[in-house]
């Protein structure tokens, strides 16, 4: 078996993929194995249409059609949230960058603060199976949670909120979603492609199959961290 190395290196852990590529997913259950922050663009902005925030407010309106949110506000939101000291044993980045910009500012983020390399995961999911599993998906209206697909309750089994289908889930928003996708989000592959922290994960398995290729991976890129010099990894 492979030794944890969390104590001496940050793992910090992007995940790049379509909607519904199953990026939340995973994000909650590596973050919550490793301890790590898991930090949701997409909740963080939910969050603040629940508390009615102004800021949040103007995002709504964007987000309800299934454009992107302006990279001023989101890199904003991310480089405080990556700044406080919780986050230096590493966090799990989920819907962010999602333009080059916000990938451009995030290595800046990085080169400030430190505390190891970034390891770049691309989901990939056909996208049929995309439109599938959005089209099916149902969160809490209290708590935000996803609802676990196999039952057949009307309410969430964290919080007993009652169960909606997300207001971007709609057939022709999700559409919108995936042509923002191809156009905005898709060229960081190309970003990252050439760093040795990239790899490319089959997110078109089971929950738990996509869960074990990425903890192996993770495992694999914080041994070489360890064994080779970590700010050569970072780039
Ligand atoms: P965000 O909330 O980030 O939405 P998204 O990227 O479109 O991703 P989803 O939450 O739809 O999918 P996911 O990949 O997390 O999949 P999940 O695990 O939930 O962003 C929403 C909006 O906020 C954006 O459109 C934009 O307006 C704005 N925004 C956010 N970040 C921004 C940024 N950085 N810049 C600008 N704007 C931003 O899974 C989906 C479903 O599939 C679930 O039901 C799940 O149970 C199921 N599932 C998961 N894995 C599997 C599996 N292996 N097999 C079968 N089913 C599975």
């Amino acid at each position: 078996m492979i030794p944890r190395r969390e104590n001496r290196v940050g793992i910090n852990v992007i995940l790049l993929g379509p909607p519904g590529a199953g990026k939340g997913t995973q994000a909650s259950r590596i973050a919550a194995a490793r301890g790590l922050i898991h930090v949701s663009t997409g909740d963080i902005l939910r969050d603040g249409i629940q508390a009615q925030l102004p800021m949040a407010m103007i995002a709504k309106a964007l987000m309800d059609r299934g454009a992107l949110v302006d990279d001023e506000t989101i890199i904003a939101i991310v480089r405080e949230r990556l700044m406080r000291a919780d986050s230096h044993r590493g966090f799990v980045l989920d819907g962010f960058p999602r333009t080059v910009a916000q990938a451009c500012a995030l290595d800046a983020i990085m080169d400030e603060r430190g505390h190891g390399p970034l390891i770049v995961v691309n989901l990939v999911v056909p996208e049929p199976e995309l439109v599938r599993r959005l089209a099916g998906r149902r969160i809490c209206s209290k708590c935000g949670t996803n609802a676990v697909q196999a039952t057949a309750s009307l309410a969430c089994g964290q919080c007993g909120g009652a169960l909606v289908q997300r207001a971007d889930d709609t057939e022709a928003v999700v559409r919108d979603r995936l042509s923002v996708y191809r156009r905005s989000t898709k060229p960081l592959v190309d970003y990252y492609r050439e760093r040795p922290t990239f790899r490319i994960v089959n997110g078109a398995q089971s929950q738990d199959g996509v869960a074990n290729e990425l903890e192996i991976l993770v495992d694999d890129v914080i041994v070489s961290a360890t064994a080779s010099s970590i700010e050569t990894l970072q780039y």
